[in-house]
Parts: C-alpha cells; structure tokens; sequence
C-alpha cells in the first residue's frame, strides 16, 4: 500500500485509510468482533489510518480501535479522532476547559497517553475565527496531550479557513465523484499549504458502488433512513447530500464508466475494478489528497477497499465522464451547498 505523508503531522499514512463511523453507531448494528474484524482485515490489507470520533457509539468505536491497538502495538498506526458533537455546537462550548475533558475521554479509550490526530468535528462557521479556539489546541499539543489537531468540515470555505491557520495539520472534508467542488480551490490550497487532506465519504454513503437500486430500503437505525432530508445532522453526510434516486441513477452511469475501463484493460473479471473499488481508487488519484477513508461494515468491504489503494491510474477519459455525470446529474442540487 502507498503512503503518503499527513500534512503537517508528518506522519506517513496509507492513501487508503478506514472510516470506522461503522462500528459505532448510525449505521444499524455491527458486533464488536465483526468490528475488531473489519479492523484486522484492513491492517493486514496495509491500512495504517484510522478515522474515529468520541460519538461514534458514544465511545465504541474509538474503544475497540483502542483495544485493537493495544493487542497489535507493533503495527505503524496512526489514529485519528474527533471531538465538540457531546455538547451543543455552539461557538461558547469550544473551550480549553472542555477539550482537556473530551481529549482525556478519548485518550482513556484509546489507550494512548497522547493522540495522534484530533480534528474539531465539523465546528459551527464562527469557530474558524476564533483565535482563542486554536490558541487552546496549541495549548493541548504543548501538554502533550495530543500531537496534533485538524479540523473535519462540512463547507469548502470552512476548509480554507481552517487551512489559512498556521498549525492546522489537515482537513477532512467530502470529496468524492458525487462531489467535485473541493477540487477548484481546497485541494490546490491545502497542497500548497503542506495541509493534508482526509477525504471522506467516498463512496456516497454506498451510493457509488451501484448496489442500490430505487427501492433499496436501510435499517430505521442507520442515518440512510432517518436523515435522508438532515433531520438529524447536516444532510450532506447522507448520499454526499444527493437525492436517493437520482445518485441511483448517476451511479448506474458511473458504474457503465468502470465498466468502460475494464473492457478497455481487458480486466475480464469484475472484481479487479468495482464501481467502489473505481470510486475510491478515483479519489486518492486527485492532486493535494493525502489519504482517503471509506467506511466498511464487513472484512470483504474492508479488503476491497483497501485494494483500492493499488489500481493504477483510471485516465483522463475516465476523469472527464466523472466530470459529466457529475455536471448532469449532481451539480445543480450539491456544487453552491458545500
Ligand atoms: N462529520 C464527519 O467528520 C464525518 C461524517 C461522515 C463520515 N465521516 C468519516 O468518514 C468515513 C467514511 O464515510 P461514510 O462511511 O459515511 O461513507 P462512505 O465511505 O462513502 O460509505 C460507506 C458505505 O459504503 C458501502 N461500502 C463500503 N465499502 C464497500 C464496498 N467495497 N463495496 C460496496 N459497498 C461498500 C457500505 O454500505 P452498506 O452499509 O450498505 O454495506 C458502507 O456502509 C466514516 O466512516 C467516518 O469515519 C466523518
């Protein structure tokens, strides 16, 4: 598997990383040993990046990436985590008071005296200009509680404004075929910058493997069913903010593309190159991103998408139907939004 160095933490991480949103809570229910699977699965794959924030499960998620952790020390691991979603987003709950609390929850369940990577997770928009805000995360780096800090945001101005900090490592954001804004100004600046860049969401929320049909149904738990409109959190994180049907039918177009390369490589079995395994492998190929986290709820998703980290370039004809559909079928509903 490839690495590439994370920013500014200088930490060399596998372009394809792991998205453990999955084995917390959200997405209907994962066992812990299906979970500590996906994350052996993905190891033994070369993923060396792991994404996990306090609220996923209230805790779980980050638990099991702790006990994973301890059992498997000799493994070059870097850990990402999040934290501010356990109060109410507002601007005043952004102290150092609460971080130190959020930071030493996250630590003890982690099992790491200090963290890798913590990212504000996804602030309200006044907290990019508040000076107090990174002045108290620079306080926590030189504690040594946490070695460095990143901020995960839902908007591209968001993401510039994080990026024009001087000690933000790096910025996750969506980014995905469904998703194209980030590619006129965040990733260029986040390059230049030496910020990384942790793409999320890359599938669509599944969208982008072609699995789903019109009348594919999600468990009442999982946010694919109770957040279709953002009832509960910002509508992007679901389907990248693309209406169910017509992503359905911009990922049937998506997935004749795949299929295009595969006839045009002689890949004569489908398994070489999946619409999800094309989608992810399509991401870590653009300029200025650093790694890319998939979510996966099962070891066969894990080792797919870890896979995706080897598939050589997809082309420029490739990139410009991605462009198309994307023209076609996304970009009146998403590109102004985010
Ligand atoms: N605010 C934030 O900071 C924030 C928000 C969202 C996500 N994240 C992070 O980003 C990660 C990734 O985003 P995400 O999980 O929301 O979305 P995603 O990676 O776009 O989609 C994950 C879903 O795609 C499907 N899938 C995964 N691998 C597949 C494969 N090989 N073949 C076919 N289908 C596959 C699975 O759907 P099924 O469940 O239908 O099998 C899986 O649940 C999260 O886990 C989390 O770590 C952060």
């Amino acid at each position: 598997m490839q690495q590439r160095i994370l920013g500014r933490t200088g930490r060399s991480v596998s372009i394809v990383g792991l998205g453990t949103w999955q084995l917390g809570a959200d997405w209907g229910s994962v066992s812990e040993s299906d979970a500590l699977a996906v994350l052996e699965a993905s190891a033994e794959a070369g993923v060396t990046f792991f994404d996990t924030a306090d609220v996923y499960g209230d805790g779980r998620s980050e638990t099991i990436i702790g006990r994973f952790r301890a059992a498997n020390a000799e493994l070059p691991l870097t850990v990402a985590t999040k934290m501010g979603r356990r109060l109410d987003q507002v601007p005043e709950n952004y102290t150092l008071a609460n971080f130190r609390e959020w930071i030493d929850r996250s630590r003890s369940n982690l099992r790491m005296d200090t963290l890798d990577l913590v990212q504000l997770h996804c602030p309200p928009t006044a907290v990019y200009s508040s000076d107090e805000v990174f002045d108290a995360l620079d306080t926590l780096v030189g504690e040594g509680a946490i070695a460095n800090y990143g901020v995960s945001v839902e908007r591209c101005d968001e993401a510039l404004k994080a990026i024009a900090r001087p000690n933000v490592a790096s910025v996750q954001i969506i980014f995905n075929a469904f998703r194209l804004k980030p590619l006129e100004k965040v990733l260029p600046t986040a390059l230049d910058a030496g910020v990384g860049i942790i793409a999320r969401v890359p599938l669509a929320s599944g969208l982008l493997s072609g699995r789903y049909t019109k009348d594919t149904t999600f468990a009442p738990q999982d946010h694919r069913t109770f957040n279709r409109h953002g009832e509960a959190f910002d509508v992007g994180e679901t389907f990248s903010g693309v209406d169910f049907e017509v992503g359905v039918e911009a990922a049937q177009r998506f997935a004749d593309a795949v299929a295009s390369v595969r006839d045009a490589r002689g890949l004569d079995c489908v398994d070489k190159l999946t619409p999800a395994k094309a989608a992810i492998a399509w991401v870590t190929q653009q300029p200025g991103v650093s790694t890319v986290i998939p979510g996966a709820r099962n070891i066969d998703q894990a080792r797919s998408n870890a896979a995706a980290g080897s598939v050589e370039a997809l082309g420029d004809e490739f990139d410009a139907e991605v462009h198309g559909i994307y023209d076609e079928y996304i970009r009146a509903d998403v590109h102004d939004r985010w």
